[in-house]
């Protein structure tokens, strides 16, 4: 079978009937953006299930227009923490946080490749769309506008050193025994400590005693961080949201979002650190202590993704950007491999996710950096094509680690990065 083949193969074995999961086993559930940006792999092959699963991801929209970061539409007991941990969700129970919004993102591109067929099924999700988009606005919103998460889950990149030093500081004494089970699918050595897990449980439980009142957990909880991620990934998807309602004709909700726009500027400049690497970076600040995070992470460079328009600041990113490829052999570590805590193959404390590789060199063919971009594509290509669909990569050895038979992974080479996306 051809790589092509393959990853249309997966994404046919993990859908579970009109919604899929992101591997078996690992991940028995919708998860929120592994959920979005597979739509883009099934758009290659088969438009009506990619709009099948945004329609899916859509169904579990909050009162409130949140959209969580897991949909549990069953139970499996080979997941920690599912249903009965969360006791949360409204249609679908579902987890109380919610995940980076790169649906808007994935609509646009869906709907771009076939408008007519696309529109009424766009108008059918878009009001949702725009609820949670104005969700993250009124309850994630940090100080200049930057986004914050209040649990590492919500940000993606649960145990990338951005959350350290606000995780230190959540109190674990009343933490009930529990046993994890992501260990027992994938060695432990690829996955978070047990003292990050203490911590993203004891966090769940105070949100549960919240009764998932997502403004009081953002205002009071025990951790408030604005993240680069969140805050660059809803730029962009507010840009593309902005073109989906002209698109649908909603002048109204696209002055709104156009007013929300006027902010990126604000919300990027209040996370850039002159000290940062090696010539300056986006770095979280937890809105707790107002500490920031002095750690290069890849979710920095989603800035051009975000469409930023500070040429100075992007020009000295790119050359942080340099600095960072050069300790690694294979393009983008979500950690800096000059950074002490950096370990290639921990999750998202060095490791590539072809995700993130994928809004990177999006960004960067957008804003002219063509080399750059032209390079993590095919870097992207050769790990995928040595290492296979896996969850993420080693960018020393090349090596795949985490879960096999991911969905994302195969999206993301079916939409650019296989040869047969070119052009
Ligand atoms: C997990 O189960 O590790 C997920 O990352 C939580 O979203």
């Amino acid at each position: 079978m051809d790589l092509d083949a393959k990853a249309r193969d997966i994404l046919r074995r993990n859908d579970r009937g009109g919604h899929t999961v992101p591997t078996a086993s690992l991940y028995p559930f919708q998860w929120n953006w592994d959920s979005a940006f597979t739509a883009l792999g099934f758009a290659t092959f088969d438009l009506d299930r990619a709009w099948r699963e945004l329609e899916s991801l859509a169904e579990g929209t909050w009162d409130n227009g949140m959209w969580p970061h897991i949909l549990f539409r069953h139970d499996d007991p080979d997941y920690f923490p599912g249903p009965s941990v969360w006791r949360a969700g409204a249609a679908i129970p579902s987890s109380g946080i919610t995940q980076p919004p790169v649906a808007a993102i994935a609509a646009r591109r869906v709907f771009e490749r076939d408008p007519a067929l696309g529109l009424p099924r766009l108008r059918g999700i878009f009001a949702r769309l725009a609820a949670w988009h104005a969700w993250f606005h009124r309850d994630r919103r940090g100080p200049s506008g930057e986004t914050l998460v209040t649990h590492p889950w919500e940000s993606g990149r649960d145990n990338a050193p951005d959350w350290d030093a606000a995780l230190d500081r959540v109190p674990v004494e009343k933490l009930a025994a529990y046993v994890r089970r992501d260990t027992a699918h994938v060695d432990a050595q690829m996955r978070p400590t047990s003292a990050e897990y203490d911590r993203y449980l004891a966090l769940l439980a105070w949100g549960r005693t919240a009764g998932w009142d997502t403004g009081r957990i953002a205002a009071e909880g025990p951790f408030a961080v604005a993240d680069p991620g969140m805050t660059f990934v809803l730029i962009r998807a507010e840009r593309d949201l902005l073109a989906l309602a002209e698109a649908v004709g909603d002048a109204r909700e696209a002055a709104r979002i156009a007013a929300r726009l006027d902010e990126a500027e604000t919300a990027a400049a209040a996370l850039w650190v002159d000290e940062a690497g090696a010539a300056g970076a986006y770095c979280a600040r937890d809105l707790r202590t107002g500490r920031r995070a002095m750690a290069v992470t890849s979710a920095a460079f989603l800035a051009w993704f975000a469409g930023l328009a500070d040429a100075p600041r992007l020009q000295r990113l790119a050359d942080t950007l340099g600095h960072v490829l050069d300790a690694a052999a294979h393009a983008v570590p979500s950690l800096d491999p000059h950074d002490p805590r950096f370990e290639p193959k921990r999750y998202w404390r060095g490791p590539i996710w072809a995700i993130v590789n994928w809004m990177i060199a999006h960004g960067l063919a957008e804003a002219g950096q063509t080399a750059l971009a032209a390079r993590v594509r095919i870097d992207t290509r050769r790990l995928i094509a040595s290492a296979g669909f896996r969850e993420y990569f080693d960018p020393l050895s090349g090596e795949g680690a985490g879960g096999r038979a991911f969905s994302w992974t195969a999206a993301v080479w079916l939409d650019w990065a296989s040869p047969s996306a070119e052009g």
